[in-house]
């Protein structure tokens, strides 16, 4: 397994110990310690979605509004088996530890995620402590959109045959034309996603950010890609301003100049930060 260098936990403790506000900003990578798939290659995507490969789809295809119109059933096999595995999945201890080593800091902790899976909140960060750039599978929207408007899909039950990935019964519809209903999320070649919600929980980050000297600012970087690189501009942006960044991953680790980068799986840096912190 990766283990991160001493010297690089040592420097990532000292920043931490220094700091007086945390980002966790989260990529699919975040998730693979609680057994969820990052749909990372091809492979990876029809592991997880076996029917997918029979029909040649891969993650970035799947992940595209039109099928909502060309075939719901299909969309909401995908998403709806996708809605019930984050449901029930629990957080690994990574998210826990994080939020320790926050909360010796006077500004506390805010998470900053390009996943759609809720797991921040259920690892028990306040709602108005969490901006997700690409949505959220646990908000609906409209698929026209008629409105700008979200809702929960807390009371939403889809019913998912896995042999075929297909939808069986009715599909969730918008309360307000009638109209089907989808997940809040930003897909690929998406024009016709609700930003709203993510802006106002943009907007909530952006106030947090002003409170704090960006020197004294740590940007813990856990699982994010490069493909879709949205978590990685928002941490070299935040270093820019002087904050630290301190990423985490076993495989895409390499950093800006004067930055640490911790070799590891998530919750195993983790772990070893918040151990050596005395957490
Ligand atoms: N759970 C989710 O919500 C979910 C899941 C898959 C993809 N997505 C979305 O798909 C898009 C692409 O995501 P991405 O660029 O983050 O994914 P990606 O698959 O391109 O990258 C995942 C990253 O995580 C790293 N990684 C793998 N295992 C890890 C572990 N155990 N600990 C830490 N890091 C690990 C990989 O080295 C890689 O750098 C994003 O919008 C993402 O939010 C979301
Ligand atoms: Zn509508």
């Amino acid at each position: 397994m990766a283990s991160p260098s001493d010297d690089a936990l040592q420097r990532a403790c000292d920043a931490l110990l220094s700091a007086d506000g945390l980002v966790l900003a989260t990529g699919a990578g975040m998730g693979v310690d609680s057994d969820l798939p990052d749909f990372r290659g091809s492979e990876g995507f029809w592991r997880a979605y076996p029917p997918l490969r029979a029909l040649g789809l891969v993650f970035e295809q799947m992940a595209n509004p039109l099928w909502f119109d060309r075939d719901p059933h299909l969309a909401w096999g995908f998403y709806g088996h996708r809605l019930q595995l984050y449901r029930v999945t629990v957080p690994h201890a990574g998210f826990e530890r994080a939020a320790a080593m926050a909360a010796r800091m006077p500004q506390g902790l805010f998470a900053y995620t390009s996943n759609v899976d809720g797991q921040h909140q259920r690892a028990g960060t306040s709602e108005r402590r969490v901006c997700e750039a690409h949505g959220s599978i646990h908000q609906l929207q409209c698929t026209a959109p008629c409105t700008d408007e979200t809702w929960t899909a807390e009371d939403v039950v889809v019913e998912v045959d896995v042999a075929t990935c297909r939808a069986v019964g009715p599909l969730p519809r918008c309360p307000h034309c009638g109209g089907l209903a989808r997940p809040n999320i930003l897909m690929f070649g998406d024009g016709r996603w609700v930003s709203d919600r993510t802006d106002w929980q943009d907007a909530a980050f952006a106030e947090w950010l002003e409170g704090i000297d960006p020197t004294r600012l740590v940007v813990l970087e856990c699982g994010a890609g490069m493909a879709v690189a949205t978590i990685r501009h928002l941490s070299e942006r935040l270093v820019r301003r002087g904050a630290t960044l301190i990423r985490i991953n076993p495989r895409d680790a390499a950093v800006p100049a004067g930055q640490v980068a911790l070799v590891a799986r998530a919750q195993h840096g983790l772990t070893a930060l918040a151990e050596r912190l005395g957490i």
